[in-house]
């Protein structure tokens, strides 16, 4: 499968999310909004749809996959992955970001992405075949508790985290690639659930 998007179709994605004036700040108040001011785990951060392409090639997605991105943000890799999956769902516990990523989906006509207002550490994801989390900001406790979730999803299942691999004896961790976004080189840990 070739992991492209047609010039114009990015472009497209990328005048949804120019229409968010300030991503950060949105993200700020919905923080402070739902009582999380503080939470460094709650943070703004956004992984770009080039980085999102070289993800879905690193993790061999498939147009039978189902597509989770835990702790979704403002939705891009969910909605580039909706692209190349047959499902692709969000996961984020912040209300209005969570509504700002089904307005972008709604302006891109994309039907096969959802944006489920919930936490990824008591979410069932086991339905998820090829798993994303960008896990920089994750504690070590909160890194336990979702690879115990993801262990719960299908042998074969692909997961793919962010500075930090998952430890469980149901997931092998199969390789690690470098990617640069955003000026910064990430270690990306590709698993595979036994
Ligand atoms: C660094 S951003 C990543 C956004 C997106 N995954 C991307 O790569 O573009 C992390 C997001 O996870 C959300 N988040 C943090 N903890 C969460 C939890 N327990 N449940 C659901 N969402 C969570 C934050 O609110 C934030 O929007």
């Amino acid at each position: 499968m070739a992991y492209e998007l047609a010039s114009e179709r990015l472009e497209q994605i990328y005048a949804e999310y120019r229409k968010i004036a300030y991503p950060y700040l949105l993200v700020d108040a919905s923080r402070r909004g739902a009582g999380r001011d503080g939470d460094t785990e709650a943070v703004y951060g956004t992984t770009p749809a080039p980085t999102v392409l070289q993800l879905l090639e690193f993790g061999g997605a498939t147009a039978d996959d189902v597509f989770y991105d835990l702790g979704c943000g403002l939705g891009v890799p969910t909605i580039v992955a909706a692209h190349f999956c047959k499902r692709s769902i969000g996961i984020e516990f912040l209300p209005e970001v969570a509504e700002k990523a089904r307005e972008v989906a709604r302006g891109l006509n994309i039907d096969n992405a959802v944006f489920e207002l919930n936490d990824y550490k008591s979410a069932d994801v086991s339905l998820g075949t090829l798993i994303y989390c960008y896990s920089t900001c994750m504690r070590a406790q909160s890194r336990v508790e979702v690879a115990e979730s993801v262990s719960r999803a299908r042998p074969g299942t692909r997961i793919l985290t962010v500075t930090h691999n998952f430890e469980h004896p149901e997931l092998e961790m199969k390789e690690k690639r470098e990617l640069s976004w955003e000026g910064s080189s990430h270690t990306v840990y590709l698993h595979l659930r036994k």
